[in-house]
């Protein structure tokens, strides 16, 4: 902050003596004025009046600049929360995470490199993680698109696109809310540093100018997981451009400090909460696509290994078998029990479930065609979990994109699998080729009222909508077609 007023005050220097009174009278030199005394005297007077007088204007405009430029400064570390909060980890802490607020107004003031000019990072997933949405049970739906350049557009339902300006990024937000919906944020990845960023909805609307930003030496180059277990506590994860898992807790205001999970990992985590007392981590293993399982309990903290929960394809594969990352949900179901459900594709579709502390071994679901689907095209959420048996929804939803270039659905019913629905189909196929391998899919929660809406993006590039069906039917039953989507362009 000094170093601020030093700068500049030394911008607004008093202008020196012969050049206060020259510019007061430029008469000073005439030869014939230069006789009067009298004249010269008041000369004197005025020429001294003008130099205090910019003398005074020039400490006023230095004290009352450099103030301005002071308090811009300090608006950057405008959450200073650093200060540690209890570790729900247990592994290595590696690094401090302090919060910086990027403000429009401090931009302006503090010149920073030209965006353009700094190296854009590359995410690493392979299908593009480029469009995703939020909604609470009462809140609008918000659809994100991630254009090229790391450019991100963000659409209210109902209204226009508008474009994050102030930040790049690396992938489409992920947002989480609380069971009461009392805090609700989207998390990111900045283009430019890798940090993870991430912006709250308060009062009803998504802070769309602030993104905040968790400082820190970690870059990230894939998606994060986030899971919120309580109504105060967020728990981010994320692997690093390293290979290591790391996690990191937001507890009623204030931010943690990252913890290290472990190393080896490729692709995207996936994180899932029952409820308070447990979160549980998975991830794929680099070398044998075994699917490591670490978990946390407010008893006990991290487990202290990650747990190998097997390879659903078997120790013989083809080397070149294109597995994706896993996906999970969890929930206490209507007994009482404790249920998670892990996803894996790998062309072939496997799910492994784990009840009460009891995992089944990986099981093939059905297949959706005669062909395969496109690995990490897959979204899953986790459906309204019923306590009442005359109401039965389904318990998660999972879309995916298959070698017909179809979207397809299914239902989880907390022991199995149904079979697929067709929801959209490519039309005028021309290759034989997959146009739609790389286009990614979206599966946004809802609130009560409305069960999940799906995205997904067609070959314009437009970002389209589904709302899920709400009871359960049987497999082919109900008539789809593409018209069921609505189409809400693209940002950009
Ligand atoms: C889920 O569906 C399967 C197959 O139809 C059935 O056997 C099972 O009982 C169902 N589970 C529940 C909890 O309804």
């Amino acid at each position: 902050m000094e170093a601020q007023k030093h700068t500049a005050s030394t911008q607004t220097l008093p202008p020196t003596y012969d050049d206060a009174v020259r510019n007061a009278n430029p008469a000073v030199e005439s030869p014939i004025l230069a006789r009067q005394t009298w004249w010269r005297k008041k000369q004197f007077i005025i020429a001294l009046v003008a130099l205090l007088c910019l003398i005074i204007f020039g400490v006023v405009f230095g004290v009352v600049y450099g103030t301005k430029r002071a308090s811009s400064k300090d608006s950057i570390n405008l959450s200073p929360s650093e200060e540690p909060v209890t570790q729900i980890g247990s592994s290595t802490i590696s690094a401090a995470v302090s919060v910086r607020t990027a403000s429009t107004a401090v931009s302006t003031l503090i010149p920073s490199p030209s965006p353009s000019k700094l190296p854009l990072l590359q995410p690493k997933s392979k299908v593009p993680l480029d469009i995703s949405g939020a909604a609470g049970s009462s809140s609008t739906l918000v659809v994100w698109d991630l254009r090229s350049d790391g450019k991100l557009w963000a659409k209210e339902y109902g209204a226009g696109w508008q474009e994050y300006t102030t930040r790049r990024f690396l992938v489409a937000p992920v947002a989480i809310r609380t069971t009461d919906e009392s805090i609700q944020m989207a998390f990111s990845v900045d283009a430019y540093t890798g940090h993870i960023v991430y912006m709250t909805f308060i009062e009803g609307h998504w802070d769309y100018e602030n993104w905040n930003e968790l400082d820190g030496p970690l870059k990230f180059l894939t998606r994060p997981t986030v899971v919120a277990r309580s109504t105060g506590n967020i728990d981010v994860f994320n692997i690093d451009s390293e290979g290591k898992a790391f996690t990191v807790s937001y507890d009623r205001g204030s931010w943690g400090t990252w913890t290290e999970l472990g190393s080896g990992f490729v692709g995207d985590l996936s994180a899932t909460s029952w409820g308070e007392d447990r979160i549980d981590v998975f991830g794929k293993y680099h070398d044998n696509d075994h699917v490591l399982h670490k978990w946390w309990t407010s008893a006990d903290g991290w487990s202290s290994e990650f747990e190998d929960i097997g390879f659903a394809f078997g120790e013989v594969h083809e080397d070149d078998l294109d597995i994706g990352s896993p996906l999970s949900i969890s929930y206490i179901s209507r007994t009482g029990s404790t249920i998670i459900d892990v996803f894996l594709c790998g062309q072939s579709t496997y799910h492994k479930l784990y009840t009460d502390g009891v995992w089944t071994d990986w099981a093939i679901m059905w297949a959706s065609h005669e062909g395969y689907e496109f690995s990490d095209t897959q979204s899953l959420v986790l459906g309204i979990v019923s306590y009442t048996p005359s109401f039965d929804l389904p318990i998660g939803h999972l879309i995916s994109r298959g070698t017909d270039d179809c979207i397809h659905y299914t239902t989880f019913n907390g022991t199995s699998w149904n079979f697929w629905d067709f929801l959209w189909c490519l039309e005028d196929r021309t290759s034989g080729e997959w146009p739609t391998r790389f286009l990614p899919t979206a599966a946004v929660r809802r609130g009560t009222g409305r069960v999940a809406d799906f995205l997904a993006r067609d070959l314009n590039g437009d970002v389209l909508l589904y709302e899920a069906p709400g009871p359960e039917h049987g497999p082919d039953e109900r008539p789809w077609s593409n018209g069921d989507w609505e189409v809400l362009g693209h940002g950009g």
